[in-house]
């Protein structure tokens, strides 16, 4: 029998763009935050945001459609991941990550133009960074990465490694978590110039100057600095093409000593590249920012690694959906 079909999903597709779109919104007029803090009928959050009754009363509709709010007796209230990550002023709030694309939304209903007309170099968006920007790219990932870094202690075992190098570190996040919980190792925050003077700023605020340093360099070309005992890179394997990826991995496979490891984090494609979407997009993302990147297969991961020469390589589920994490020992 032929399986019926209808145009429910594709019609979802065609507007999945309001979704994002009411989610910048809500947190513009910091919806859940005032729903948070007690302003849960719609009355109070006229009252709260400002906004007309009508706006007020399309957005909750929208947000509890979305499952962004739900009612509880005849108030609102957040569902449980909004009022973990979105209300402002909680220590996990996530908002400046959730807003990280915004600025991007033009160029990516400018795609079909931007591939007619390709304009790309190398470093894409990166070379263009300022300190300015530096800090504001990373109040983003900072909101997002020092989560995941904590991930990253709980389940990789450093007790017995003495320096981490950290390619592309940001701000930090992975080195300041690592040296804070094993108090035996130092790193290497080695990221673009402009980007390191907001590296020092995290490094200080967390107070671990003594034992985090930082490197202004450009991963993409020149040795790194050695012997080192393990190497993470994090959140930047879309940003590249394999040419440039498969180079800072075997860079980083003669920076590490006999018996080190390397741990590459980052959205990768299943190896029938039917997902996951995230991956999919974050390599087209790369065609609106400007650089020649695409979305990674695990396999491909896998090669890099075993073409450096690494050995016991392993792709394991990170953040499940999100990110995924290749490992490999030197011998
Ligand atoms: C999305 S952030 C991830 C930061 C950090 N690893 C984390 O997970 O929180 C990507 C980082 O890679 C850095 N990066 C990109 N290209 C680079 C290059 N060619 N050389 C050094 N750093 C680079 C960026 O400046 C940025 O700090």
């Amino acid at each position: 029998m032929n399986k019926r079909v209808d145009t429910t999903r594709l019609q979802e597709m065609a507007r999945a763009y309001t979704a994002s779109a009411v989610l910048y919104t809500a947190l513009d007029v910091g919806l859940f935050t005032h729903v948070s803090n007690g302003s849960n009928t719609e009355t109070a959050l006229v009252e709260a945001t400002g906004l007309r009754s009508v706006d007020v009363d399309r957005l909750v509709s929208c947000a509890l459609s979305l499952e962004l709010l739900d009612w509880e007796g005849d108030h609102l209230v957040n569902t449980l991941d909004v009022e973990a990550y979105l209300v402002e002023g909680k220590a996990r709030y996530a908002g400046a990550w959730m807003m990280f694309t915004r600025a991007d939304v033009v160029g990516w209903f400018d795609m079909t133009q931007k591939m007619r007309v390709p304009d790309s170099t190398k470093l894409g968006m990166y070379q263009e960074l300022t300190v300015e920007s530096a800090r504001k790219y990373h109040r983003a990932t900072s909101s997002i990465g020092f989560g995941a870094a904590r991930r990253f202690v709980k389940t990789v075992d450093l007790s017995a490694r003495r320096h981490l190098l950290d390619l592309g570190g940001g701000s930090g996040a992975y080195s300041i978590t690592a040296v804070e919980h094993f108090q035996e190792l130092r790193a290497t925050v080695l990221d673009l110039p402009p980007v390191v003077i907001a590296t020092q700023e995290y490094i200080a605020d967390a107070g671990v100057q003594d034992r985090v340093e930082t490197l202004g360099a450009d991963f993409t070309v020149g040795e790194f600095p050695a012997p080192v005992d393990v190497v993470v890179m994090a959140s930047n394997l879309p940003i590249y093409d394999g040419e440039v990826i498969g180079g800072v991995v075997s860079r980083a496979f003669r920076a590490l000593e006999s018996g080190g490891e390397m741990h590459l984090i980052g959205e990768m494609l299943n190896d029938s590249r039917k997902g996951p979407v995230d991956a999919a997009m974050w390599g087209m993302n790369e065609l609106i920012c400007g650089s020649e990147g695409r979305a990674h297969t695990r396999a491909e991961c896998q090669e890099y690694f075993a073409s450096a020469g690494f050995v016991d390589i392993e792709v394991i589920d990170f953040v499940p959906g999100i990110l995924a994490r290749c490992v490999g020992r030197k011998p």
